[in-house]
């Protein structure tokens, strides 16, 4: 994280990144949030031509395959109550949000939250091996719960076939923590039937993003594409597909 790298960058409780065209719907966002008492979001404080600024959140940063504490099921268990937490206010928040906001990402219907977009490892904050915190709103857009959730559950389990992190390269190990996250979580058993689905459709939804801003000149998603990231995310939807029943099993028996 540095000012040299273009990417956002800490002086002193503030992070600054770089304004972008949805900047003033994540500000919004993260003040409704405040607003309706979820205090797990950076704090908004405000943007001028070139600079946002939102609150530091302490904490660890990391991901799942550089950080062995958020790989515990401790962690697990305590993100899957934060997103249930985010969720509730994020639904709260939308009714007082301007429908005319930009996001990075496209609605999605029915639109019941503004989901985070984006909840992974690497975009939580950590304290005594705890979720504490989400970070990183840029991929917030309108759109149902389920969505947001089905991609937790991929990024969390993770439902990923190139996982060689300790504990999380077998399929069994997956599903296990998919079923903690959701039983966590809370979500209903007749809506899990779905996960596979959605999964498999949230991650078509990336890549056609990234497709499109690669066409239209975003030097980040033409490097993503050389890099062979769609790669990546082509091979997780053929491992979902393929696993589709037993992972409905393992969500509902
Ligand atoms: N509000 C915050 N509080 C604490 N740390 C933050 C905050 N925002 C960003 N960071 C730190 O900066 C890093 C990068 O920030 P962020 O995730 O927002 O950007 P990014 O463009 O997605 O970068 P990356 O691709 O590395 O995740 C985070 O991993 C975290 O360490
Ligand atoms: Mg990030």
């Amino acid at each position: 994280m540095s000012a040299a790298d273009d990417g956002p960058f800490r002086q002193g409780n503030l992070i600054l990144r770089r304004v972008r065209p949805w900047t003033p719907g994540v500000q919004a966002l993260l003040a409704s949030l405040r607003l309706h008492g979820f205090d797990a979001a950076p704090s908004p404080n405000g943007f001028d031509e070139t600079w946002e600024r939102v609150g530091y959140l302490p904490g660890v940063t990391g991901d799942l395959a550089d950080n062995a504490a958020m790989r515990s099921e401790q962690t697990l268990r305590s993100a899957a109550r934060l997103l249930r937490r985010y969720h509730h206010s994020s639904a709260l928040a939308l009714n007082g949000l301007n429908a005319t906001y930009l996001w990075q990402l496209p609605s999605r219907s029915p639109i019941e939250i503004i989901c985070h977009g984006d909840f992974a490892p690497y975009n939580v904050v950590l304290n005594d091996g705890v979720v504490t915190g989400i970070i990183d709103f840029e991929a917030a857009h309108p759109g149902p719960l389920v969505w947001d959730l089905a991609y937790a559950v991929y990024r969390w389990a993770p439902l990923s076939v190139n996982m060689a992190a300790e504990g999380l390269d077998s399929f069994a190990g997956q599903i296990r923590r998919a079923r903690i996250f959701l039983d966590v979580y809370g979500l209903p058993f007749d809506a899990r039937n779905q996960m596979p689905d959605v999964v498999i459709q949230r991650l078509e939804a990336l890549l056609a993003f990234m497709e499109r801003e690669a066409a239209r000149g975003s030097e980040r998603y033409r490097r993503n594409l050389q890099d062979g990231h769609d790669h990546i995310y082509r091979d997780d939807i053929a491992y979902v597909a393929e696993r589709s029943a037993e992972i409905v099993a393992a969500l509902t028996e």
